[in-house]
């Protein structure tokens, strides 16, 4: 199975103009588009959608509807046709405070609103005590059947948007010890076969040696912003 090459747009580009521009570049350049996934910011979702590429959300809300000011719903995203949406980024942990609790508030509704989910956990410093709360905390209530829809990203703080990626010997640690941890609430059939991703300043340079070692995909932020080098990471 080849691995999934996810773009994380963030809040980029500023304009619909440029957007498309990056992304019919993309679309373009990457020769098995099967296994590309653009996420782009919500307003762009309606245009990207149906349109080449699998197309993915960053985030949604907890509930399917009502008083909340600003929020998406999964089911608004499901609605339109989408299939994944990252959730738990560490951006979103960092400046909107999202708690372990409040996402895996959010993992339920869009796992049972039939999205995929790219679940991304990541330590600051303490790393197994950090991964550990994470994953068991994320997935409180998740049942065994709705993991089919789950991928978990490992992406450490440190190693997000600062050109520092996590060396290849010590994500492939990680990503066991994710395993392990999945083993321990599920079973070791489900953790094994679940679909573990990196991140973190992942480049043209190093994402052969990633792939190489096995990890299941790669999210990426910074690099998916330039068509040239995300191409060449997606056709590596
Ligand atoms: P980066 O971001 O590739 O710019 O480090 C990765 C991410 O935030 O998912």
């Amino acid at each position: 199975m080849k691995p999934l090459i996810i773009a994380n747009w963030k809040c980029n580009p500023e304009s619909l103009k440029k957007a498309e521009k990056l992304f019919d570049l993309i679309k373009k350049g990457v020769k098995d588009k099967s296994n590309v996934i653009i996420c782009p910011p919500f307003v762009y979702l309606s245009s990207f959608k149906g349109k080449g590429l699998t197309v993915g959300a960053q985030d949604c809300f907890w509930k399917k509807s009502g008083s909340f000011t600003g929020e998406i719903s999964p089911t608004m995203i499901k609605k339109m046709g989408i299939d994944y949406v990252i959730l738990g980024h560490s951006e979103r942990r960092k400046y909107f405070k999202e708690s372990n609790e409040t996402i895996n508030r959010k993992i339920k509704l869009a796992l049972k609103e039939k999205l995929k989910v790219i679940f991304c956990v990541g330590e600051k410093e303490e790393k197994k005590k950090v991964i550990e709360e994470q994953v068991k905390e994320g997935l409180k209530g998740v049942s065994q059947g709705d993991m089919k829809n789950l991928l978990i990203a490992y992406e450490p703080v440190w190693a997000i948007g600062t050109g520092r990626a996590c060396s290849v010997e010590e994500t492939m640690s990680s990503v066991l010890l994710i395993r392990k941890i999945v083993s321990g609430i599920y079973s070791r059939k489900l953790a094994d076969n679940l679909k573990v991703l990196y991140g973190g300043s992942v480049n043209r340079q190093n994402a052969g040696e990633y792939k190489k070692a096995g990890v299941n995909g790669l999210l990426i932020g910074g690099a998916s912003l330039k068509a040239g080098e995300f191409i060449k990471i997606a056709n590596l």
